[in-house]
Order: C-alpha cells, then sequence, then structure tokens
C-alpha cells in the first residue's frame, strides 16, 4: 500500500515538473509554474521520507534529515529573498553546485554501500557516471560563482586545452578501467577518480571569461540535471529520473539558445575566451575616439518624448545594474497618459541571463502584453518615433550586421536606427560586455544622454510632469 502511494507521489512530481517547465516558459505563467514544481518536489520529498520502505523497513536518522531540511531550507529561503537581480546568475551557480554535489555524494555513499565487486557492472557505470559528472558539474559551478562575484580572476596559459583535455581522458580513462580491470585496487581508484573529477571541473572553467559564465553555467546545470538522473536510476527513483532528465534537457536547449543568441559556438565559448579578450578590450577601448557624439539635454529629451506617437524603450544591462525597473515604469505610463504608445523591445541576450529583462521589467508591473520580442520589435522600429535605450549596448551594436571583424559579428541586435530618433542613456562613452565600440552612438540620429539610469529616467518623469 505505502509503495503504491510512493509510487503516485513520484507520478504526481514528475507531472508537476514537466508542468512547471512548461508554465516557466511564459513570464505570465513563471512565478506559478515554480511553485507548482516546487510544490511537486516537496511532495516526492516528503513521500520519501514517511512511505519509503527497504526490505519493509522505514527510513531511520530522520533527526538528520529533518536538522538538513531545516537548515539546507532556510539558508535556500533567505539566499533567494536576499539576492540582487544582477546577482541572479551567480546564485543559480551555487545551487546549482549544490546539486552537483548531492548527485557526486550519492554516488559515492552507493560506492561504499555496494562496492565494486557486488556492484553489477550496470549500477557501477551510473555510479562513475554520476560522481564524475556530479563532481565536474560541483567544482566547475564554484568556480563560476567565484568568477561572477569576482572573488576568482580568469586564469590563461599556454597549453591549457590540451592539459584540461589529458585530465579528461584520464578520469575517463580511470573510469573504464575501473569497470573491466583488478578489483583489489578499485577503492583506491574510485576515490581517485573523484579527486581528479573535481579538478577537472576546476581546470575547465578557469580560462572561461567570466562574461561568458551564465553560458557555463547552463551547461553545468545540464551536467548536474544529467548526474541527477543517474542517482534516480540507481535508486530506481521516478521522479529523481524525470527531474534530472528535464534539467538536463533544459540546461542543453538553454545553452543552444543562449550561443545562437550570441551567433557563437559552444567551442568558441569553451575554448575561445571571448569574454576573457571582451573584459581586457573593455578597459583599454574605453578611451577610444570615434566621432562626434551629441548629447541631448534632459528639457529636450522630455519634450522629444512627450510629443512622438510611439515610443520603444530598449532595456539592458545598465538599466538593471541602476535597478531603473520601476522608475522606467513610471516614465512608461506617465507617457501613456499623454497619449504616448509606449512598447519595450527584449533582446533575447539583454543582460547577463536569460529572460534578466523579461523578469526585472515584471518585477516592476510592466505589462507583458507591452514586451516585444526581438523580430517583432525589429518589425516596428520603422513606425517608431523615439527609441530609448537604458544601459544597453552590444544589443543595438549595428557592428554586428556590417563588421565581419567584429567578436559580436552575425548577433541578431535591434534595429534601434530604423527609428526616427534614438537616445542612449549611459553613463559614459564605455563600450558594454563585448568589449567594442558601438557606432550608432555616432549616428546623426542618435544623442546621447549621460547619467546613471535611475537618476536619469527619475529626473525625466520630473521634467514631463513639469511639461
Ligand atoms: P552591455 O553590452 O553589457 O552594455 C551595458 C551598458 O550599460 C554598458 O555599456 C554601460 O555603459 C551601461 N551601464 C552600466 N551601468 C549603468 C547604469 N548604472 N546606468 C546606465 N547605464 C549603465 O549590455 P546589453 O546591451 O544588455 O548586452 C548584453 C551583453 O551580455 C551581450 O553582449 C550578450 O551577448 C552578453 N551576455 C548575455 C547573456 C544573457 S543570456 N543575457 C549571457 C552571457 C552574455 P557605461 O559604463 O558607460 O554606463
Amino acid at each position: 500500500m505505502g509503495t503504491d502511494l510512493l509510487a503516485i507521489c513520484y507520478l504526481v512530481a514528475s507531472v508537476t515538473f514537466i508542468l512547471g517547465l512548461k508554465m516557466l516558459s511564459d513570464p505570465a505563467t513563471a512565478r506559478r509554474g515554480n511553485l507548482i514544481a516546487a510544490g511537486g518536489m516537496g511532495v516526492a520529498i516528503f513521500g520519501t521520507i514517511f512511505l519509503y520502505r527497504d526490505r519493509g523497513l522505514a527510513l531511520h536518522n530522520l533527526g538528520w534529515i529533518a536538522a538538513a531540511l531545516v537548515i539546507g531550507g532556510t539558508a535556500g529561503l533567505l539566499a533567494a529573498k536576499k539576492v540582487k537581480m544582477t546577482a541572479m546568475p551567480e546564485m543559480v551557480s551555487l545551487f546549482n553546485g549544490m546539486g552537483g554535489a548531492c548527485a557526486a555524494l550519492i554516488s559515492i555513499s552507493e560506492f561504499g554501500r555496494l562496492g565494486a565487486v557486488a556492484a553489477d557492472r550496470g549500477e557501477l557505470l551510473i555510479i562513475l557516471a554520476g560522481v564524475i559528472i556530479g563532481s565536474v558539474s560541483f567544482a566547475g559551478s564554484m568556480i563560476a560563482w567565484g568568477k561572477l562575484n569576482g572573488r576568482i580572476k580568469d586564469v590563461v596559459f599556454r597549453g591549457q586545452h590540451a592539459l584540461n583535455l589529458f585530465f579528461l581522458v584520464v578520469v575517463v580513462g580511470a573510469a573504464v578501467y575501473l569497470m573491466v580491470g583488478p578489483q583489489n585496487i578499485a577503492t583506491v581508484l574510485f576515490y581517485s577518480i573523484v579527486v581528479m573529477a573535481l579538478i577537472y571541473g576546476v581546470m575547465f572553467v578557469l580560462p572561461i571569461g567570466g562574461a561568458d559564465m551564465p553560458v557555463v553555467i547552463s551547461l553545468l546545470n545540464s551536467f548536474t540535471g544529467v548526474a541527477a538522473a543517474c542517482g534516480g536510476f540507481l535508486y530506481d527513483n521516478k521522479a529523481m529520473l524525470t527531474g534530472g532528465i528535464l534539467v538536463g534537457a533544459a540546461g542543453t536547449v538553454l545553452t543552444i539558445l543562449m550561443c545562437k543568441a550570441m551567433n557563437r559556438s559552444l567551442k568558441n565559448v569553451l575554448i575561445g575566451s571571448f569574454g576573457a579578450t571582451a573584459s581586457t578590450a573593455g578597459a583599454a577601448g574605453g578611451g577610444k575616439e570615434q566621432g562626434v557624439y551629441r548629447e541631448i539635454s534632459l528639457s529636450d529629451a522630455a519634450m522629444v518624448l512627450t510629443y512622438a506617437r510611439k515610443v520603444m524603450i530598449v532595456p539592458g544591462y545598465g538599466l538593471a545594474v541602476a535597478q531603473a525597473q520601476h522608475a522606467c515604469h513610471e516614465l512608461e505610463k506617465i507617457l501613456t497618459e499623454k497619449g504616448v504608445e509606449v512598447k519595450y523591445a527584449i533582446h533575447p541576450v539583454a543582460g547577463r541571463m536569460p529572460g534578466h529583462m523579461n523578469v526585472l521589467l515584471a518585477e516592476a508591473d510592466v505589462s507583458y502584453d507591452n514586451l516585444l520580442e526581438l523580430e517583432q520589435a525589429n518589425e516596428e522600429f520603422p513606425t517608431t518615433d523615439v527609441v530609448v535605450v537604458l544601459g544597453a549596448n552590444d544589443v543595438v551594436n549595428p557592428a554586428a550586421k556590417t563588421d565581419p571583424a567584429s567578436p559580436i559579428y552575425g548577433m541578431p541586435i535591434l534595429d534601434v536606427e530604423l527609428a526616427k530618433a534614438c537616445i542612449v542613456n549611459k553613463r559614459s562613452m564605455k563600450p558594454g560586455y563585448a568589449g567594442i565600440e558601438n557606432d550608432l552612438f555616432f549616428r546623426p540620429k542618435t544623442s546621447m544622454l549621460f547619467g546613471d539610469a535611475k537618476k536619469v529616467l527619475q529626473d525625466l518623469i520630473g521634467e514631463i510632469k513639469n511639461l
């Protein structure tokens, strides 16, 4: 009876995971989808605690399990409540690392319980896959976390990729040897594999530029999913298996989508060190003069916006840094009251993580109906009077279309220059993430409105109110 009930719990959990994932694809249902999937996870966890039986015996160590749940749950809740929008990739990385560590620990404890001799070859294969992928994901995610919060710097040296490849071959080779070789060294070999997989995880992420971390985190996320699915196989736990497969597949799809939206191959992200060169170029390229740009005063900007028929706002990473989403919505409201049609053009990789702008604007209660995706927005720019670019740079850089030598060449961009006028807000002429100049700032239709996005928007709203 208990076993049947547990199977139903796992079925319910699996269905909620699929449903939740589907709902996460739309900003209007994402929050609910997350809660539904979390509810399903709760059912699976408590079902396992109270209904699981092994040869008729219930789970013991309930005190430890309760303590881990309370400590882990509280830490997770506090971290999620406190995290700033711009630090979200960092937190995702940390949480993903914990998932990888759990998957690796499951494999380690199963190896300790079964041993290499007792375990059948299929089980041993899954144990090894779980421990290798989980350890790489854990170590890699910790490095990614350190890079994103600035504690760990990029480490690049000659022959690094060859060395990494060698490490990977050694780890896989040792795993194969453990499966087929003499059993007396199995335990030593197993723990050496764990250590080597951890080292490989560190080495694999160390050279990748800090700015490429969201792609790497998404990839590591898919690793964690696969490692968790290995745990599901080991325990014959359907909820873990479904959850792991979904995370693995979603992480892979997301990685591919992010690479496509940046027009870069995964190989280029992993061994191209674009982010690393970009930051160097960014520091150096800051002062490079490319032509004459025009500035616009707050009062002129207020006037232009108020008398426009249609305005398109392009949010970017700078908007998130400035936490200007509420001021941005305020501007939208005041312009709408004055009869201006206001929409938002959302580039798929604006910001530093997938959906960054959607989540940010949703936080400020901007209606989803006003958010246009890249293709839609590009269709509407020719009929737009004024585009307001708020802390965005690369995603509006025409070099992506015109300069084959540019690192962002081929990346789809928002064609803001098709509008009648373009006001760009940023703090200086410094480049963005890709570290390159933006010709848009020097074009005749463009005028620069310098300053912190939040402050500028607040002042702009004040000016419009006084008109
Ligand atoms: P960026 O190209 O990074 O430009 C952001 C601009 O915001 C900077 O030029 C900066 O100029 C300005 N800024 C910073 N703080 C500001 C503030 N407080 N107020 C006003 N402006 C401020 O951003 P983007 O256009 O959103 O493009 C995103 C980039 O990140 C792309 O290259 C993309 O490939 C990359 N990327 C994105 C993702 C995802 S999934 N979103 C993942 C990995 C990489 P100043 O310093 O002059 O103010």
